[in-house]
């Protein structure tokens, strides 16, 4: 029988609080600014992926939660393209070692949180993609030279190559070679980050990232001046809450690039609306919080979809968490470890409107916080016969 090469790892969801947004190479996927991410706990939101290759495999393959996916595209293509070259070198300099690269790959995926959620996988996706073949081919690039691989896969995958805190820094060569994510601080640095996410019921599939921001580059008149002038001040900036561990600093910088990234969106023309009333909703509720506290203890912000992230620290979970908890107690999402743990507390002077339009247009809650990068595991989802294990 032939041998069949398996390696595993989960990956995990980063969000952003400095936004990615803009190409100014689509097919490199080069960004227009750089960007900066919290990873989260892979307890609560992650892609576990095994890749194998094997002599007897007829074509390259990729199974995701049960249904197969296309390999054809550019993207999966570029990643399978660089990881076979840095395979195929390693065989060059020791020709005892099994000519891997030559072989296809069977890839198999699965998401731990429903994909209905729209809650960006593609992330978590392409990294652990790209971290799992890597451990396939024992490759000793470090995390920052695969996230130039996985940048090509989506954008926002590079960042999730590492766990904390982690920039994505846009680099000025045309090849992409210094367009790569760093570790601006490990996730022991400031471990009390939180995060509650307020899915949005009627997460209707809208304009895709990847086109909404070619859009919002082509006509968008406010974008350049984002682009150009103020990320690169908040970059600098929100490294500095980061290293300081100052959370009014890090949220306003979060919800001023959310509120500056969406305004680019509706300065599109045509505009993108990705804010639905229910995030809005969420704006004013976390407005509330912050105006009860008498300082930011709580941050929002928001992706290419409505679902709201509500970032925190641990030591302020009622006042946050908690006041969510008071009237949103009944959604799903609070029986997770991290969910029942949360203190119901009473919000207060909230504005009755915004918290009625969380009662109707929020489907689920997921509470989160802070966490590690990519795990290898044992775990394998393809058995010793090369075929896909059934779950
Ligand atoms: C709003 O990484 O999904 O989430 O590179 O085209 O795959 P592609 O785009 P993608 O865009 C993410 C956009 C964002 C902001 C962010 O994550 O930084």
């Amino acid at each position: 029988m032939s041998e069949i090469y398996r390696a595993s790892t989960t990956a995990p969801v980063n969000i952003a609080v400095i936004k990615y947004w803009g190409k100014r190479d689509p097919s490199l996927n080069l960004p227009t600014n750089s960007s900066l991410s919290v990873t989260l706990s892979q307890s609560d939101l992650r892609t576990h992926t095994t890749a194998s290759c094997s002599p007897t495999y007829n074509s390259d393959s990729l199974l995701l939660n049960g249904s197969p996916q296309d390999t054809s595209g550019s993207r999966t293509q570029a990643c399978f393209r660089e990881l076979r070259s840095l395979r195929s070198e390693l065989e060059k300099s020791d020709a005892s070692l099994p000519k891997l690269s030559t072989q296809k790959l069977k890839i198999v995926s699965e998401n731990n949180f429903p994909t209905a959620a729209g809650l960006a996988s593609s992330a978590a996706g392409f990294a652990a993609l790209v971290r799992a073949i890597a451990d396939l081919y024992q490759l000793t690039a470090t995390p920052t030279e695969l996230s130039r691989i996985a940048r090509q896969g989506s954008g926002s995958a590079c960042r999730s190559l590492f766990g904390g805190y982690v920039s994505w820094e846009m680099g000025s060569a045309a090849d992409g070679s210094d367009s790569l994510a760093t570790e601006v601080a490990p996730s022991s640095h400031w471990p009390n980050i939180r995060a509650i996410i307020l899915v949005a019921s009627s997460a209707k599939k809208g304009v895709s990232s990847t086109s909404g921001m070619q859009q919002t580059v082509a006509t968008s008149e406010l974008f350049s001046h984002r682009a150009k002038v103020l990320v690169p001040e908040r970059m600098t900036k929100m490294k500095d809450a980061i290293k300081r561990k100052d959370f009014a600093a890090f949220a306003e910088l979060t919800m001023r690039d959310s509120n500056g990234f969406h305004a680019t969106c509706a300065d599109t023309y045509p505009p993108i609306f990705y804010l639905n009333d229910t995030s809005r909703a969420a704006i004013r509720v976390v407005e509330n919080i912050n105006a009860a506290a008498g300082r930011s203890i709580a941050a929002y912000t928001f992706d290419a979809g409505p679902n709201a992230v509500v970032y925190y620290l641990a030591e302020d979970e009622g006042a946050v968490a908690g006041v969510f908890k008071g009237f949103l107690g009944e959604k799903e999402g609070w029986g997770s470890e991290r969910g029942g743990k949360v203190k119901v507390v009473e919000g207060k002077d909230l504005d009755e409107n915004a918290v009625q339009g969380l009662k109707d247009g929020v489907s689920r809650v997921i509470l989160t916080g802070v966490g590690e990068g990519p795990i290898s595991v044992q775990d394998h989802l393809v058995d010793e016969k090369g075929e896909a294990v059934a779950r």
